[in-house]
């Protein structure tokens, strides 16, 4: 189970993404960067976020830990903001807490290189769980303690919105990931990370999500069943064949310099 703990101070609202995310202090003296379910996409977020982050972190891929967290209503009652105060309302209850990093920088590809192998890794990843959020315009990658680590997974999965168009074949197009440049072996992090995929690894990092944030989904007639659905879709996708992932053309077949990650970057302007 993920811990639990309950918000005893909501601090800022983060304006970056649409959803409202806000840093909260909480009754084990962490800070926590937390999603709230009453947003606008709702608990899938959250489960989006669960389910990606704890399978990233099982598979060697680093990413801030994961809470439950429980807002009382009291908490926005003195708010100004009144779209803040809205949203704490509508998501009194059980809410996601990511540990806040505190003083990471946002990655830039113009400043920072990555390693091919990890670089490939989580291009790979992203594949496997149909995140379409780690562009250059939107990295989703945080630079701390001189680490990459992972965050944002909440627009992963996103054939949850509507189960009967889930296709574990889906394509994946790598050309707008903000580390395609640098993932030159993506056949290796496809056989080893693939080969770390197993039913009992997917049914834990599946079991980490509450119940009440799957009950009830149409067209499933209990939660567990939505878990088995997710299990069963990423293995499917795992075990491949891998031709879902789309490589862009990389004509040497070598990394990008700084020159043409450059030029990388201007490309997508067009
Ligand atoms: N764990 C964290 N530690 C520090 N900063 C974070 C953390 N999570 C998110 N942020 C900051 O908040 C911004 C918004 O969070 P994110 O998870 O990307 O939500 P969204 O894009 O859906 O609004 C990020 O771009 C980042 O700058
Ligand atoms: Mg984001």
């Amino acid at each position: 189970m993920l811990d639990e703990i309950a918000a005893t101070r909501y601090v800022t609202p983060l304006r970056e993404g649409g959803s409202l995310p806000g840093v909260v202090e909480a009754d084990d003296l962490g800070t926590y960067v937390v999603k709230f379910r009453g947003a606008g996409q709702g608990r899938r977020v959250l489960v989006a976020e669960i389910i990606s982050g704890e399978l990233a972190r099982r598979l060697g891929l680093r990413t801030p830990e994961l809470k439950l967290i429980d807002l009382d209503p009291q908490i926005g009652v003195r708010e100004p903001d009144e779209e803040v105060q809205d949203l704490l309302k509508a998501s009194t209850g059980l809410n996601l807490a990511i540990d806040f990093l505190p003083g990471a920088l946002g990655f830039e590809p113009l400043a920072w290189t990555p390693d091919w192998m990890f670089a490939s890794r989580v291009v790979w990843f992203d594949g496997l769980i149909h995140n379409v959020d780690r562009s250059w315009r939107n990295p989703n990658l945080l630079i701390w303690h001189r680490d990459m680590w992972l965050i944002d997974h909440g627009a992963a999965l996103w054939f949850h919105h509507n189960w009967p168009t889930a296709d574990p074949r889906r394509p994946f197009d790598v050309g707008d990931h903000v580390l395609a440049p640098f993932a030159t072996d993506l056949e290796s992090a496809a056989a080893e990370l693939s080969a770390k995929i197993t039913p009992e690894l997917l049914e834990t990092v599946t079991a980490l999500v509450p119940d009440e944030w799957l009950d009830d989904e149409p067209g499933f007639d209990s939660a567990q069943a939505v878990r088995d659905a997710y299990v069963d879709h990423l293995l499917r996708r795992a075990q491949g064949p891998h031709e879902w992932l789309r490589r862009p053309d990389t004509p040497t077949g070598r990394p990008a310099g700084p020159g043409s990650v450059g030029e990388f970057w201007r490309g997508g302007d067009r």
